[in-house]
């Protein structure tokens, strides 16, 4: 069961709205537990993120090896006029998964819609971000939706009518099962409805070495980001995981064309999580994430599952990275 609450917090500036769905941990336990039960054990890449996950996501971001952010900025940078121009008419900006909020600032500049709506399972780094986005707006409204956007999106009721965009960047939608990246296109798709676009960040696929080195940083700080899931795991879940006995690995599997991020036990962690015992022995891994990488067929094809179409996309200067414009109808031959 997900509850939903509209709350109001102190210091909060008036155009903000905050909602927070929360979730009992007996659910999280549940769905920890059959994903470790899974061969080869398995846990939710949602459970990188708090406050600290979201932290260290940002440290990796300015990573040299990470090149991700740096491109889709570097697109935004030299084509945001154009971009702009393609929406068209933007109302209403939801964001999905919005981090600290910095991709989105430009755009809510530019396309000035009247709401936007960033929605993040990270709830405390969500209000500290969108708090700074009202207070950077003043004349927008920013309704902040604390939430695990794989759930039902119950809280669709809270998002305003008009021309909606959302802008989903950063390939987070690469940390989805292929079945699952479809399944939430469609979601999108639906809560844009006939008049809306979705602006979509995605990552493309290239050599290995370059994708290896984005995913085993040499500061390790993708080996903290890493680690830190069982920490959240335990505070969401109640298990007892000893993060500190565990080492980061990632590899590139080009034929699944997705990294692969395990962690791998150094000594034995026998843990206990819903009422059930675990007992990992040295070299027991966990797979945390896979971050898929995609062709511009690949996202024509995702486009065209959800009965969308690929209108325009753009390149960085090295086509390491895409951003496409995906919006309802089939596209014309
Ligand atoms: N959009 C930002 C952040 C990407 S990191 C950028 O491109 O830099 C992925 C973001 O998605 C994090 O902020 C994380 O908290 C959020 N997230 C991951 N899984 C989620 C889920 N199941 N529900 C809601 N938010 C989620
Ligand atoms: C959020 N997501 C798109 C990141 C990615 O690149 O898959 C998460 C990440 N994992 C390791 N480094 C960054």
């Amino acid at each position: 069961m997900t509850s939903i609450s509209a709350g109001s917090k102190r210091d909060e500036p008036s155009n903000l709205r905050f909602i927070e769905t929360s979730r009992p941990v007996v659910d999280e336990s549940r769905e920890v537990v059959a994903s470790l039960s899974e061969q080869p054990p398995r846990l939710s890449p949602k459970y990188f993120y708090d406050s600290q996950g979201s932290e260290l996501f940002e440290a990796i971001t300015e990573l040299p090896e990470y090149y991700l952010t740096r491109a889709e900025a570097e697109i935004f940078g030299r084509h945001l006029d154009e971009i702009v121009e393609a929406l068209g008419v933007a109302d209403v900006i939801i964001e999905p998964g919005s981090g600290n909020c910095s991709k989105v600032l430009p755009l809510l500049e530019r396309a000035l819609p009247h709401t936007f709506v960033p929605i993040d399972i990270a709830g405390n780094f969500l209000w500290e971000a969108a708090k700074d986005v009202a207070r950077q707006l003043p004349e927008l409204s920013v309704t902040a939706i604390a939430a695990d956007f794989t759930r039902d999106w119950t809280f669709t009721q809270a998002i305003p009518a008009g021309h909606r965009i959302v802008f989903y960047p950063g390939s987070t939608l690469g940390n989805f099962e292929p079945d699952a990246q479809r399944d939430f296109i469609t979601q999108l798709a639906r809560v844009v409805g006939a008049r809306g676009a979705i602006l979509l960040g995605i990552d493309l696929h290239k050599d290995g070495v370059t994708l290896q080195q984005a995913y085993d940083d040499t500061a390790g700080v993708t080996a903290a980001f890493n680690r830190n899931i069982l920490r959240v795991v335990n505070e969401r879940a109640g298990a007892d995981f000893k993060p500190d006995q565990w080492r980061h690995e990632a590899r590139y599997n080009p034929d699944l064309r997705r990294i692969e991020m395990d962690l791998i036990a150094e000594s034995e962690d026998a843990i206990s999580v819903g009422g059930q015992g675990f007992v990992f022995p040295p070299g027991a891994a966990i797979r945390t994430e896979h971050s898929y990488k995609f062709t511009l067929e690949d996202i024509q094809h995702l486009a065209a599952h959800a009965g969308l179409s690929l209108a325009k996309h753009w390149l960085d200067n090295q086509s390491r990275f895409c951003l496409a414009l995906l919006v309802p109808g089939t596209a014309s031959p």
